[in-house]
């Protein structure tokens, strides 16, 4: 049988002792038992234990200096207290001091099986969230930008090589799925990253207005320059400039935008003299640029100058692996450490289609801790348009004449989910099985009936 976990028994009653000994390794636990608290103290600096389940009352030392030892020397370890009817005060007490629970005595053996299963998963799980924050600390992350999925991770080792050189980028991809922040990265990992990254959204500004913003003015250039003003190319110097929304560039401005990839110079509005600067050019779109050339609004000649490196950010929903990750990112976030979605809340997560992508997904967490205070977060806090997603859609076939197989079209549901859940797991089968809401022998038992390897 697995061991499901390693508990110390601390009492000084002989035959309780041995009751919560046999029970606890019916169960599947591994015990070790002290029958008062110096022995106890003395085993725990020898060994690590899941749970402590501790008498109060007891010759030496008592249950409370068990606690405090235990919660000194290994933090992460339940401890359960034993309390006799008519003690709430050291009860209240115990809990201060960082107890996880209590049992009373004389002990009701449901009890203490329910109140031990608990302990140990809420150990497990939140050492799975411990886990989960390391690999995001590192594996999983680069600078500001989280992922696990496959295509994310290829972008993790592309990007710190494209940084050192000076061509252009050209960034693609929906809405909210993390160009900006892929430009910054771009940007402090490269050799300039003492120099400034300076940004500017192409769509925000009229034509002349943005003229003056990209390349600057001289004093009298039109009414109102009453200063020489330096434009963003200049500020950008030995550092990035990362032009955002770059099909709406205005076709006037293209030609200017051109020659300053092609030899690095240009002149301010109204000015006569070439400036030079050396800054990297890094831009971005959610729309296809050849589409924009074939309608005759972009300069295919500048298309091919910006997209030196294209690459390509993926829509969320073609990369479900990092919905957890992200989920768990953003509650961090805007959360307290220890809240988390319900298994029954994250399914519903993974499947929404996500069209604003992670700004979506981010903007739904914030919204979610806000709105609601339960600590594990389910189905019933979530938005509306979660729900309506996941609502299956498509309608039951008809039944012919011919009769449909049952039997086969449920088997087809149910295989398509085991591999589903396994994609997103990673080919993990304990975590698949959870997104299942299934036990780890129930889904192998199922994997092993459909020859999945
Ligand atoms: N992989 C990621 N990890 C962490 N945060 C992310 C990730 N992708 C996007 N974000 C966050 O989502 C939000 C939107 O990202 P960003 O502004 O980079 O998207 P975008 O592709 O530039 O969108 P748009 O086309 O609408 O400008 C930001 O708050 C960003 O921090
Ligand atoms: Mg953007």
């Amino acid at each position: 049988m697995e061991n499901k976990g390693r508990i110390l028994i601390v009492e000084d009653e002989k035959s309780m002792r041995e009751v919560l000994k046999i029970l606890l390794e019916e169960e599947g636990y591994e015990t070790a038992s002290a029958p008062e608290g110096l022995e106890a103290i003395e085993k725990l600096q020898q060994d690590i234990f899941d749970i402590v389940i501790t008498d109060i009352n007891m010759p030496k030392a008592d249950g409370f200096e068990v606690l405090r030892k235990v919660k000194e020397m290994s933090p992460s370890t339940m401890v359960i207290m034993i309390t006799a009817f008519g003690t709430a005060e050291s009860t209240i007490e115990a809990m201060k001091l960082g107890a996880y629970d209590y049992i009373h005595k004389p002990f009701k053996i449901d009890e203490i099986r329910l109140i031990v299963g608990k302990a140990i998963e809420k150990k497990r799980l939140s050492e799975e969230l411990d886990l989960l924050r390391e690999k995001i600390g590192t594996r999983y992350r680069l600078e500001n930008i989280i992922g696990k999925s496959p295509k994310m991770q290829e972008l993790f080792r592309l990007i710190p090589k494209i940084a050192q050189s000076s061509s252009t980028v050209l960034i693609t991809g929906e809405s909210g799925c993390g160009k900006e922040l892929v430009a910054a990265a771009m940007h402090n990992l490269s050799p300039r990253k003492q120099r400034n990254f300076v940004t500017i959204n192409c769509a925000t500004f009229p034509e002349g207005l943005l003229e003056s913003e990209l390349f600057g003015h001289v004093r009298g250039a039109f009414t109102g320059a009453v200063y020489n003003k330096e434009g963003l190319f200049e500020i950008a110097d030995k550092g990035t400039i990362f032009l955002d929304e770059i099909a709406e560039m205005p076709s006037s401005l293209q030609s200017k935008l051109l020659r300053v990839i092609e030899n690095g110079t240009f002149r301010r509005v109204g000015g006569i003299t070439d400036i030079r600067v050396d800054a990297r050019v890094l831009s971005a779109t959610n729309k296809s640029l050849p589409d924009v050339i074939a309608a005759g609004s972009f300069r295919e000649d500048l298309f091919y100058r910006l997209n030196v490196i294209p690459l390509h950010l993926p829509p969320l929903r073609e990369r479900t692996e990092d919905i957890p990750l992200l989920l768990e990112h953003f509650l961090r976030k805007y959360a307290s450490d220890t809240r988390r979605f319900s298994p029954e809340a994250l399914r519903l997560l993974i499947k929404y289609p996500w069209k604003g992508n992670v700004r979506e997904l981010e903007n739904m967490v914030e919204r979610t801790v806000l709105l609601s205070d339960r600590e594990v977060i389910i189905p019933d806090d979530l938005p509306d348009e979660v729900f309506r997603a996941a609502s299956p859609v498509s309608p039951l076939p008809d039944i012919g004449d011919a009769g449909v197989e049952l039997e086969k079209i449920m088997e087809e549901i149910e295989k398509g989910y085991l591999l589903k859940s396994l994609s997103i797991a990673n080919g993990v089968k304990m975590d698949a099985a959870k997104l299942l809401n299934l036990s780890f022998r129930s889904f192998r038992h199922r994997l092993h009936k459909y020859g999945i390897k």
